[in-house]
């Protein structure tokens, strides 16, 4: 019996893997589909449709332009729809294509992305038709252009629309996202906008907004990241990262807040600080990875959810690793924005580092993490998977409690509760930078203030799922470098994402339920493609129970006493998996 399942285990291996992996593809901007349903790569060669340059336009006199298209309405706000149409296009074809620029005037080879008129909604006579698109908020106007291919198979401009510009132009702040910095009295507010003049926040406790905070603002351009695609073809300007650090608040209070500059300011918004760290303060949060952008069921359902979970009271999102999974392609860094943007100007959004973000073997010297080339162990498969980027936008957008290694590695008591997030992507075995921290931070944790600690990386420490390559390796050695850190300091939960699926284990250590040891949960279901490899049978000692769904994890910590950590699924608040940690 146990003979031939094994045999079975390895030939499911060997057949299914290639077709079950998950394909990692890149989203177009408007999420084109594939004709048999999945997502659209951009980094298909057949994606690149050759066009010429704006120099060599083939039809360059306005009345060769017998066709109109219109994008309406014409001003917009960020990541809302239009309409795209058009009429009496002469000689239409359905392999003509409708492509957007942003900015307006960028030469044709410059598109964001384009629909074949067999995408659209074509009307009876070829020539006429419309198509509905959300239009993302880049900073700068866009524009709509028809092409045809001419008899020999050239692309020939048959029409420009109207320019669609974004209400508030560049100054208009986007992006909002609020952090902690690891003191009560502190919030850290961060945004991005077209425009470098001063960035500004007013707040007070009502909505007079008696006091200002001023901060600082950065950028990044092509030649600061480390490859390719991201200082190349998938570069676009990201504007200004906006940071301002408000103080002396008042710990668990609400503020109201808006932010800015002097051209524009947002809406008014309002957190609340965190609680004096405390044994008895109960903590409520969402954690997940693994997100992106994907739509319904994925990202975007793991987004409107989160929202309701922080209407009801969760006070903070953590989100550990492969964020917006932009590799290189900026446009899906303000399409992932915009996600959470409704959530994370009301709660802290603390962010990790994951492979998708991080990991490059070029440009060493441009990692701002102090990496240098990486951290490419011979055990490993640490190779290019932040498509050159090497962390550069998440330094930018995200900035972490600082007693670590910027967003790399920190943490911060909230209420009953330590938080750590490590870095897998970096050297963690023993005797390295991050480990010395590691160890330093959880020897110093008070258990009188916060009896719970939750630990956080990207690649998990503890899988069953089969077929993932090197990863159950690497999860053997984190085992060996720091499984013992988290014994000794008696972290009582370790989260973890990189595998699309979920699976939580019993308190284990060594390979063995353990009382006393941490609960391991991979909770890599925030949205990018749930894996269908298959799982092991018999499931292994340690394994509890494990699904391929959408999903995010909710915990309620009660007391100093008992903790409940709930997988929801994507289906309104379905609950399928559920656990209280006892002390
Ligand atoms: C449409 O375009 C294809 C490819 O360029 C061409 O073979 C075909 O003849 C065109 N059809 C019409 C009706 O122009
Ligand atoms: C739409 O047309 C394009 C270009 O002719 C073709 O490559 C694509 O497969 C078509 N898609 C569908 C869904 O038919
Ligand atoms: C709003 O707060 C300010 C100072 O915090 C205070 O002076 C003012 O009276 C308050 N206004 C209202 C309407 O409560
Ligand atoms: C805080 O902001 C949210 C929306 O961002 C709003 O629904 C809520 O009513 C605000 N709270 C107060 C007390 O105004
Ligand atoms: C939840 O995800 C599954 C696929 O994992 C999908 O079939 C289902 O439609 C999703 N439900 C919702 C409410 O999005
Ligand atoms: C990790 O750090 C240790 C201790 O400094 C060092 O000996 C080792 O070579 C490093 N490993 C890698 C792969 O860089
Ligand atoms: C802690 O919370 C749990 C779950 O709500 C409850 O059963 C328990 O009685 C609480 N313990 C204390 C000391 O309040």
């Amino acid at each position: 019996m146990g003979v031939s399942r094994l045999v079975l285990l390895v030939a499911l291996n060997v057949i299914v893997s290639p077709h079950l992996t998950a394909s990692h593809s890149i989203p177009t901007y408007f999420n084109r589909l594939n004709p048999d349903g999945s997502l659209m790569d951009v980094k298909s060669p057949e994606y690149w449709i050759k066009l010429p340059t704006m120099d060599q336009e083939p039809l360059r006199n306005p009345q060769d332009y017998k066709g109109t298209l219109k994008v309406h309405p014409s001003v917009i706000d960020n990541g809302e729809s239009v309409t795209v149409s058009w009429h009496s296009i002469q000689g239409a074809n359905m392999t003509d294509f409708i492509a957007l620029y942003c900015p307006a005037e960028d030469t044709h080879d410059r598109f964001l992305d384009y629909l074949y008129l067999n995408e659209t909604k074509t009307l009876h006579k070829l020539g006429k038709g419309f198509v509905q698109v959300k239009l993302y908020n880049m900073r700068v106007s866009c524009e709509m252009r028809y092409f045809s291919y001419d008899g020999h198979g050239v692309p020939v401009l048959k029409a420009r629309s109207n320019t669609v510009e974004f209400k508030g132009r560049s100054a208009i702040p986007l992006q909002g996202r609020i952090a902690l910095t690891g003191d009560p009295t502190e919030m850290r507010v961060m945004w991005t906008s077209g425009t470098d003049s001063n960035p500004v926040v007013m707040y007070g406790m009502n909505k007079t907004l008696t006091h200002k905070a001023t901060g600082k603002s950065s950028t990044y351009r092509a030649q600061d990241m480390c490859g390719f695609p991201a200082n190349g073809i998938g570069f676009r300007d990201p504007g200004f990262l906006h940071d301002v650090l408000i103080a002396d608040l008042k710990p668990a209070t609400r503020y109201f807040y808006q932010y800015g500059s002097e051209e524009a300011m947002g809406p008014m918004l309002n957190f609340t600080t965190a609680p004096i760290p405390g044994a008895d303060v109960p903590v409520k949060f969402v954690a997940y990875a693994d997100m992106g952008v994907s739509p319904t069921p994925g990202a975007e359902v793991t987004a409107r959810y989160s929202l309701e979970e922080v209407k009801n009271g969760a006070e903070l999102v953590l989100h550990f690793g492969d964020i917006s999974y932009a590799r290189g392609y900026a446009y899906l860094w303000d399409k992932w924005h915009s996600l959470i943007e409704p959530y994370a100007t009301r709660v802290p959004y603390m962010v990790g580092i994951g492979n998708h973000e991080q990991d490059h073997t070029t440009g060493a010297s441009k990692d701002p993490s102090g990496a240098g080339k990486g951290f490419h162990p011979s055990w490993g498969n640490f190779g290019d998977d932040s498509g050159g980027e090497c962390g550069v936008p998440m330094f930018h957008r995200f900035h972490m409690p600082d007693n670590g290694n910027a967003l790399w590695w920190y943490s911060f008591d909230y209420g009953s509760v330590h938080f750590v997030m490590m870095s897998t992507e970096h050297n963690f075995t023993r005797g390295s930078t991050q480990y010395k921290w590691l160890e330093a931070d959880l020897k110093a944790v008070n258990h009188k203030v916060t009896p719970w600690i939750v630990f956080m990386g990207h690649r998990p420490m503890y899988t069953s799922q089969l077929v993932q390559g090197l990863n159950p390796t690497i999860a053997l050695h984190m085992q060996a470098e720091i499984e013992d850190l988290l014994m000794e300091y008696s972290v009582d939960l370790a989260l973890w994402g990189h595998y699309h699926s979920y699976e939580r284990t019993c308190p284990v250590y060594r390979n063995k339920c353990t009382s006393g040891g941490p609960t391991h949960i991979i909770v890599g279901t925030a949205g990018f493609d749930v894996t269908l490899d298959p799982w092991p049978i018999p499931a292994r000692s340690w394994s509890v129970y494990h699904s391929s769904n959408y999903g995010y994890g909710r915990v309620t910590v009660a007391n100093a006493t008992a903790m409940l950590w709930e997988w929801v699924i994507n289906e309104s608040d379905y609950v399928a998996d559920r656990v209280w940690l006892y002390k």
